[in-house]
């Protein structure tokens, strides 16, 4: 019941807006950190749309996750001046050494990886970032022991 009354409320909040889709889907993901699968039909029985259309706004946005969240969060550098100094091979490192894409969470629910987007070390890229520990000249060696101080 607690669920659902906070989702009509927030519904309700957004719902004679113009565009009240994304509103409501930042609503939501602020409040349970992903869009639960239960809302989706809520959503759309409420703006009139399809479930397959709200699903899709729900995957085709990188800031909405469709599943909670692992414990910890490691999130790696994707802008320019980290991939002029070789995040791309490192996300690749990173990736095969957890055996998961961006988006995506351990299958023990302890770690989720995520794209950023500039996290202010762009001199000293590729950078990374998990909870309030920024690192830089990041190498797969130094995120693997990130991880492992963070307990993930
Ligand atoms: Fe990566 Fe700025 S571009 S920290």
């Amino acid at each position: 019941a607690d669920f659902s009354d906070r989702l009509d409320a927030i519904i309700a909040l957004h719902k004679e807006r113009e565009g009240p889709l994304l509103p409501i889907l930042h609503d939501i993901q602020a409040e349970w950190d992903y869009i639960p699968e239960e809302a989706q039909p809520v959503i759309a029985a409420a703006l009139g749309m399809t479930r397959a259309e709200v699903h899709g706004v729900v995957s085709f946005y990188h800031d909405f996750r469709d599943h909670p969240a692992g414990r910890h969060v490691l999130r790696l550098c994707r802008a320019e001046a980290c991939q002029s100094m070789g995040a791309d091979a490192l996300a690749d490192q990173v990736r095969a050494a957890l055996g998961i894409n961006f988006h995506e969470t351990t299958p023990d629910g302890r770690l989720t990886l995520e794209p950023v987007f500039c996290l202010g070390l762009c001199a000293c890229g590729p950078s990374a970032q998990m909870g309030d520990r920024l690192l830089g000249r990041a190498n797969l060696a130094k995120v693997q022991k990130l991880v492992a101080e963070a307990g993930a």
